[in-house]
């Protein structure tokens, strides 16, 4: 263990991406640090755009000599993304292992030989040395693959209840929501009685939801779809929604639902529509077009982001170490990830492989074990 392979990305001024597996010395633990061997790391959309940035991944070659992945990025980008230009950045925000060292503090002593989950920004790489607040301990008997996605997904689905409850509202929206971290959501939603709108895009995402048993299902593909957005809106009195999508009127016709429930029963003059706040969050930017708004809803409404490490630090030492434990619980049932395929470190860098997983399809989700082969 005195070297560890891993990816890493970097984007130049000169509008080139590449992808680069290096080999590093693994670093000694401080007091308060843990080494961990990675086993098993998924590769979610949150992944894909620090990895990628906006490169042409029609273009990508790999080069299995000097094991880089190229690709151009247009010009007209290189503003966009000045942040990270000229940088070897590491990539992977979550990953579970073996806890293979640790620093002299008790706390890091008794992790050794623990399973562990991991959210450190790096783990595309076979070990990993973190601080142990970085840590989410598993219990006896959990796997690797079973803890890979321990943070991302499980505690956006949390906190996405959280916020709810700590706003106000007492129902909520999602879109995509076939989507892993959505099937996690509707599992919450489903024991804690919190009634859930769910808006897919195709009739499998309709059944796979169904199978749970979800209650509010609106296909946005249907033609009746808004008037369904509005029935299930109407009959949850849903206030709040989380949209992952970002692009296009989705955003703005959840609001006009909203508002169309909420000045349902208003007589006379309504010029500024109904009192009630109606809150949507874009958490995700599956659609990079521009999110267009018929402002047709009054004037009380907001549209903001909502990150998962930013909703955190709301939160404290205890909250979010209840949220933790609750996971860590609940690993295999409420926030169970299912994955298409195992992938090494190389086969990450496959523009095939890519292609596969930057389509970001409903059931394919690629696990990367850094430390396979
Ligand atoms: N803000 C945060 O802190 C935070 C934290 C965690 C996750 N996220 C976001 O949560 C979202 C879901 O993540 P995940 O890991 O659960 O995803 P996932 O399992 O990979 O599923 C992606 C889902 O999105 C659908 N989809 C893709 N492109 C779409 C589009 N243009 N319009 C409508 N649906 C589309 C897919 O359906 P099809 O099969 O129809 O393509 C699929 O059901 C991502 O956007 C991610 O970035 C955000």
């Amino acid at each position: 263990m005195k070297t560890s392979k891993q990816l890493f990305t970097e984007i130049t001024s000169k509008g080139k991406l590449e992808i680069t597996l290096k080999e590093l010395d693994v670093p000694t633990p401080k007091p308060h640090e843990v080494v961990v061997r990675i086993e098993a790391t998924p590769i979610n959309p949150s992944d894909m755009w620090p990895m990628f940035g906006p490169a042409n991944l029609a273009e990508a070659s790999y080069d299995a000599n000097s094991k880089t992945l190229s690709a151009p990025v247009h010009e007209s980008m290189l503003m966009r993304i000045k942040s990270r230009l000229d940088q070897v950045l590491p990539i992977g925000n979550e990953g579970a292992g073996t806890v293979v060292a640790a620093g002299e503090s008790p706390a890091a002593q008794s992790l050794l030989g623990k399973t562990v989950g991991v959210l450190s920004g790096a783990t595309y790489s076979e070990y990993c040395c973190v601080p142990i607040q970085a840590c989410l301990l598993h219990n006896e008997g959990t796997t690797a693959a079973q803890a890979a996605s321990s943070f991302v997904n499980p505690l956006t689905a949390l906190g996405m209840v959280e916020t709810m409850r700590m706003e106000g509202h007492t129902a909520l929206v999602h879109t995509a929501a076939a989507s892993s971290l959505g099937i996690m959501l509707n599992k919450i939603c489903i024991a804690e009685g919190v009634p859930l709108v769910n808006i897919v895009r195709k009739q499998e995402q309709a059944d796979i939801l169904e199978k749970l048993g979800a209650k509010y299902i609106c296909n946005s593909s249907s033609d009746s779809f808004k008037a369904d957005l509005y029935k299930a809106i109407d009959e949850t009195g849903a206030t709040l929604a989380f949209d992952a999508i970002g692009g296009g009127t989705l955003v703005s016709d959840i609001l006009t639902a909203m508002e169309m429930s909420g000045s349902k029963d208003a007589t006379g003059f309504n010029t500024y529509g109904s009192a009630t706040n109606k809150q949507v969050y874009i958490y995700g930017g599956l659609d990079f077009s521009p999110s267009i708004l018929n402002r047709a809803y009054g004037m009380t409404w907001g549209i903001g982001g909502w990150l998962l490490m930013r909703f955190l630090a709301k939160l404290t030492p205890e909250k979010i170490g209840a949220l933790h434990k609750r996971v860590a619980n609940e690993i295999s049932t409420t926030f169970a990830s299912e994955f298409t395929e195992e992938i090494t470190l190389e086969q990450v860098m496959d523009p095939a492989i890519i292609a596969k997983y930057n389509a970001k399809k409903t059931g394919e989700k690629y696990l990367v074990n850094p430390n396979k082969g």
